[in-house]
């Protein structure tokens, strides 16, 4: 059995995880199952990035020790994977004591090489990507998030990435798919053909990192240090069996990123491990972004969604399977509650959903419960041999496709098969079959077909519907477990006659869109406004359902509806435009936040508006957490006069939507391109 090594980002813990991470973290568990039903010891290693500005700065707003704080958000991003049923086999965080000792290790092979020198950089700096952006000038926009950037005069450590622009373009031409898809292998050969600049690789003006071993204060760059979790998560510096398992492993054969990080796992990356003369990855593959109301879903654009309400009201089969259907893999694909719902309904509740149960329930009701004989020549129709060689295509298809990453048609091409089965049966109507006794020997062909079918449906879509596809394959009364099955043996015929089927039960009840959504929506808000940690319970009445079990109240039969929306309040007296004018709106933007002590309703934030750094005094402790305001875009009024507020003066209003029925603000979100100081008019 060959060994499959596979990784997700190392998550940053300045927040806790939302659908974006766990979009990555899905699709690696979808390849990891996938893998293994290959055959491949499939290993999958995720885990937190806890070093640096970002995380540091995060502490401090929550008023935490930075070691407090990571230690409570990877717990959180653990217990959601966890909750979602998603397997990993290594964890690592960059905090653990082994990660420290593999990092200094990679430092001194690179040390020794050659490849380090001191030097100066005195340029644009962004302190939210740690970069030295080498270009340009101060203010200037972060190549990577946007903001502006602010000038430093440092002295660091270099790393001589200059020295690795041919050896790099040579890997790209000799390992074609080093980098995919190939678009973001263009893009990645462009960007070192246009010349690489030697890499800070230290920081003299942090603290929360890991110590160099130059005695002179400075700490590792974030990402030198990240991206060797890969392979201390698995034994790298550790001696002993740790390391042998490190060489067993190591190489990687797949990094799984988003593309936005594309850059440091193609060409820093594999530059460390040449200097190094440690093993290349076998292959970098970049997804797209997940876009909510056209943005990329971040924290810091305030439009999250996560995924725990979605998991409580469909289960989570539901939303992974909307997520690696209605997203091409490697483009970015937006996220919407309706589509969410709708797909759900369409291919799981209708299609795969209604060919299992009413097959599953004609066998228990004409043939006692018997997967049927098919019976000989004489009852025996072209429509079985035309679904039969349909089955064959789509394992053939569904493995091909999903082989390549390319999931969204694997699906498509196993719903081809649900939907010619479903034809089939409309077209056969077994059901009027059992009317007539000597037809007999044709119903059993018939069920026995939509049975078979339906067995190969479930082994194929296992990776993607781990709990779902188990089911199926226990209400056929089949023995060992759907993902215990290896695709290279799946062939037509193998269901064996005469089983028992076990007790019939809807695997995809259907939703009712309205309530679904509505459900979505208050689970959501009450998960950011509790700043409830995944793994928790949610405080409403709603009770949790468990995996698998979609929400009671959101089903389609008499389901109660959520509550109205309560009506919103009348309308205020007309004012003229002068009035309007005279009220000075700017975009700013959270550069800290902490709670004030002796209330729990304030909240003391600094807020950058552009032209200065202002401190505000805002009534929303109670909806947000501190750390979740970091980096957000607000909506402020510059010119009201300054107010204190539990001796603190506050130079400026929040402006938030207050929620009809409750008096819980909601922060008025921002695209994160508005330069801060815009005005609103
Ligand atoms: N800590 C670095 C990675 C270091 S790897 C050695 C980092 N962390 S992150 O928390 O910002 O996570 C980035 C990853 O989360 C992305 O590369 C992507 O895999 C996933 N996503 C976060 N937001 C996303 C979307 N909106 N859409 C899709 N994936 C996204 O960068």
């Amino acid at each position: 059995m060959s060994k499959y090594y596979l990784t997700t980002p190392l998550y940053y813990v300045n927040a806790q995880p939302h659908l974006g991470h766990t979009y990555s973290t899905i699709v690696a568990d979808v390849i990891r199952r996938f893998r293994r039903m290959q055959g491949h010891e499939a290993l999958m290693l995720t885990g937190t990035d806890e070093h640096g500005q970002k995380v540091e700065r995060s502490a401090q707003a929550a008023g935490m020790d930075p070691q407090a704080f990571t230690d409570q958000v990877t717990q959180s991003f653990r217990a959601l994977w966890d909750e979602l049923g998603l397997q990993y086999d290594f964890f690592i965080r960059t905090t653990e004591a082994r990660h420290a000792v593999a990092v200094q290790k990679l430092f001194h092979l690179v040390e020794k090489a050659g490849y380090i020198y001191k030097g100066s950089y005195a340029g644009p700096y962004c302190f939210f990507d740690e970069l030295y952006v080498g270009e340009g000038q101060a203010g200037d926009p972060c190549p990577l998030c946007g903001r502006p950037t602010e000038q430093v005069t440092e002295e660091n450590y270099f790393f001589k990435l200059s020295a690795f622009e041919q050896p790099l373009l040579k890997l790209y031409r000799d390992q074609p798919d080093f980098v995919r898809p190939e678009s973001r292998r263009n893009e990645v050969i462009s960007f070192v053909r246009g010349g690489l600049r030697d890499l800070s690789i230290s920081r003299a003006n942090l603290k929360w990192g890991i110590p160099m071993p130059t005695g002179d204060n400075h700490v590792f760059y974030v990402w030198f240090d990240a991206l060797m979790g890969y392979m201390t998560g698995i034994g790298f510096a550790q001696g002993g069996a740790e390391e042998e398992r490190w060489k067993r492993l190591w190489p990687a054969d797949l990094h799984l990123v988003g593309k936005e990080i594309l850059r440091f796992h193609a060409v820093y990356w594999p530059a460390f491990l040449m200097a190094a003369g440690l093993p290349l990855p076998r292959g970098v593959y970049a997804h797209g972004w997940l876009l909510f109301e056209q943005d990329k879903m971040s924290k810091s654009r305030g439009n999250i969604v996560s995924a725990e309400p979605i998991h409580r009201v469909m289960g989570a089969d539901g939303l992974r399977y909307f997520l690696l259907r209605e997203i091409v893999f490697g483009q970015d694909g937006s996220f919407s509650y309706d589509a969410l719902v709708d797909r759900y309904n369409s291919d799981l509740a209708n299609d795969l959903g209604n060919l299992a149960k009413r097959t599953l329930d004609m066998i228990s009701r004409y043939f006692d419960g018997e997967i049927p004989y098919p019976s000989g020549v004489a009852a025996r129709q072209g429509a079985d041999q035309e679904v039969q060689d349909k089955a064959t295509e789509t394992i053939q298809a569904a493995t091909a496709t999903f082989d390549a990453f390319e999931f969204s048609r694997g699906l498509e091409a196993i719903w081809g098969l649900v939907a010619a089965v479903n034809k089939y049966l409309v077209e056969n109507e077994p059901w009027t079959l059992a009317d007539q006794p000597d037809e007999r020997p044709r119903l059993a062909t018939v069920l026995y077909t939509a049975a078979e079918a339906l067995r190969i449906v479930s082994v194929l879509a296992a990776p993607v519907l781990p709990v779902s596809a188990g089911r199926i394959w226990r209400q056929l009364g089949l023995s060992g477990e759907v993902h215990e099955q290896l695709l290279a043996e799946l062939k037509w015929g193998q269901l064996p006659l005469g089983g028992k089927i076990a007790k019939v039960e809807a695997v995809f009840p259907r939703l009712d869109k309205a309530a679904t959504i509505a459900e979505l929506r208050r689970l959501e808000q009450e998960l950011s406004a509790a700043g409830r940690k995944p793994g928790q319970k949610p405080a409403a009445p709603a009770a949790p359902q468990g995996p698998q079990a979609p929400a009671e109240q959101a089903r389609s039969a008499g389901q109660p509806a959520p509550p109205p929306a309560a009506a919103a309040p009348p309308l205020g007296e007309r004012i003229t435009i002068d009035d309007f004018a005279k009220v000075d709106m700017r975009v700013g933007q959270v550069l800290a936040a902490e709670r004030v002590k002796g209330t729990d309703k304030l909240l003391k934030l600094t807020v950058d508006i552009g032209l200065e750094t202002r401190t505000m005094v805002a009534g929303i402790a109670e909806a947000y957490r501190p750390e979740s305001l970091i980096g957000r875009k607000v909506v402020i009024v510059a010119n009201l006069q300054p107010r204190k507020l539990r001796g603190i003066e506050s130079n400026g209003m929040i402006v938030a939507a207050v929620l009809t029925g409750s008096d819980k603000p909601v922060l008025v979100s921002v695209p994160d391109e508005v330069p801060n100081g815009s005005k609103l008019k």
